[in-house]
């Protein structure tokens, strides 16, 4: 099958990476041509586990090419739209401006019967507007909405095989020919018994809008249960595995701690609370609002926490801040906790030094004014405080014994409740963790 993909971001670029590992023709499209070029090159332009390979496999097999200028998408049946969807500047609303174009730059190329694949979080409503649109132009074109589950870190494996597949498609026989389309792009997955949804284009749209409405109140659930535990002696990480063993709970998501971050969770929640609104059903969703504003203020509890910690100053104390991305196997610092709280720190006067395995440059660029060692034991000698805020399995698994020699002080502040609390105490440590006694 030929496929064009529109927008060769994060989703993009891993979408039409996999596509054409997936054996089908893939021309990924973007206006930034270093971006175009990298990928070509078979260079991946973010830090995602097995993305480079693919893209080199690609090139090699011919399958897959990437092109500045949306004519290339000529001959494809199949088209992404995978462009961003950022949240409006000073508003909570999401800023549709790269879809809109994406569907504009695409109209003088499109055959009749080509299937146009919104792939993008967009507001409910958005797949109808532009269904009219290409309508309206008389492309002769039919969309379907397919949003994309897939997290940084595994997003070449969540796109190769999905929890499941959500289709929304228009009624009668257009939606039949979506349909029989989508099929055929994942063969692969639904020959491997893939759970399929198909449906209507609202129910779509508001299946992911939903889903990281749900990840976001799980996450900010467990951490209002962790101030209550911090408050009353208790620990919210027994806590959260003995909630976990109910099946109905599940342990996944409720890992208390500086909270979620990243370019999707809050944007996402908050473009949710402004469409609703729209829709006139802000109550429905006003409690979004309460888990945001649990989600933000952890970054100021763990900073008091490390003030509290160092006697009630952090200035010019050396603080090692252990992790910038906003979680493990990512250089994501978009809304970054990690990153957050660094700057938080530097705030106040400590002298901070903090480090990643991967978002030192992308924090850099952002924060200069912060200290950097991209060696950990070069972060860690001389700290008076050890903060650890991404749980990146090399801290994880940092030795205390031995990182106890190289720090002035040994003070460790557990942002992500993941080192071994005994361990650590056990190796002369005064440990701390969010909502552990
Ligand atoms: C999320 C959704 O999981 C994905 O389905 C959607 O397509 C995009 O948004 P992602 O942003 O990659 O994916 O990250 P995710 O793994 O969901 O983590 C989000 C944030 O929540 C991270 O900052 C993470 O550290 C935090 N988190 C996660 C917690 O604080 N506690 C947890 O228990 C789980």
């Amino acid at each position: 099958m030929r496929i064009s993909v529109i927008g060769c971001g994060y989703l993009g670029a891993v979408h039409a990476a996999c596509m054409a590992q997936l054996g089908h023709e893939v021309v990924g499209v973007d206006v930034d041509a270093a971006k175009v070029e990298a990928l070509a090159s078979g260079s991946a332009p973010i830090f995602e586990p097995g993305l480079e390979d693919l893209l080199q496999a690609g090139a090699a097999s011919g399958r897959l090419t990437f092109a500045t200028g949306t004519a290339a998408v000529r001959g494809a049946r199949v088209h992404f739209v995978a462009v961003g969807t950022p949240q409006r500047r000073g508003e909570n609303a999401a800023d549709l401006s790269y879809v809109d174009a994406a569907i504009e730059g695409l109209l003088p190329h499109l055959a009749p019967g080509d299937l146009v694949v919104g792939k993008s979080t967009v507001p409910v409503g958005t797949a109808a507007r532009l269904q009219e649109r290409l309508d309206e132009a008389g492309s002769g074109a039919v969309l379907a909405w397919n949003p994309e589950f897939l997290r940084e870190g595994f997003a070449v494996r969540d796109t190769i095989s999905p929890d499941r597949l959500v289709y929304g498609v228009p009624a009668g026989e257009p939606g039949e020919r979506a349909r029989t389309l989508l099929d055929e792009v994942y063969a692969d997955a639904l020959g491997r018994g893939t759970p399929l949804i198909v449906t209507d284009y609202a129910t779509a749209e508001l299946v992911k809008a939903a889903a990281n409405a749900f990840l976001a109140t799980k996450i900010s659930f467990i951490n209002a249960m962790s101030e209550i535990a911090d408050a009353a002696g208790a620990d919210v990480t027994a806590l959260a595995d003995a909630l976990g063993h109910d099946v109905r709970i599940g342990r996944r998501f409720l890992n208390a701690g500086i909270g979620f971050g990243g370019g999707c969770l809050p944007k996402d929640i908050r473009a949710f609370t402004a469409r609703a609104e729209e829709l006139g059903r802000g109550e429905s969703v006003a409690f979004l609002k309460e888990i945001d504003a649990i989600n933000l203020r952890r970054r100021q509890q763990m900073v008091d926490m490390v003030v509290e910690a160092l006697d009630g100053s952090v200035f010019q104390k050396k603080v090692t801040v252990l992790g910038l991305a906003f979680k493990p196997e990512s250089d994501d610092v978009r809304d970054s906790p990690a990153l957050d709280v660094a700057v938080r720190l530097h705030g106040l006067g400590a002298h901070v030094v903090a480090t990643d395995p991967a978002a030192i440059p992308t924090s850099l660029r952002l924060h200069p004014q912060l200290g950097f060692a991209t060696d950990t034991r070069d972060a860690l000698r001389g700290a008076e405080a050890v903060v650890l805020v991404t749980e990146w399995p090399q801290y994880r698994d940092l030795d205390p014994v031995e990182v106890g020699g190289l720090v002035a002080s040994r003070l460790v502040l557990d942002g992500r409740n993941v080192l071994d609390a005994a361990a650590w105490r056990a190796a002369g440590w005064t440990y701390r963790g969010m909502g552990r006694p």
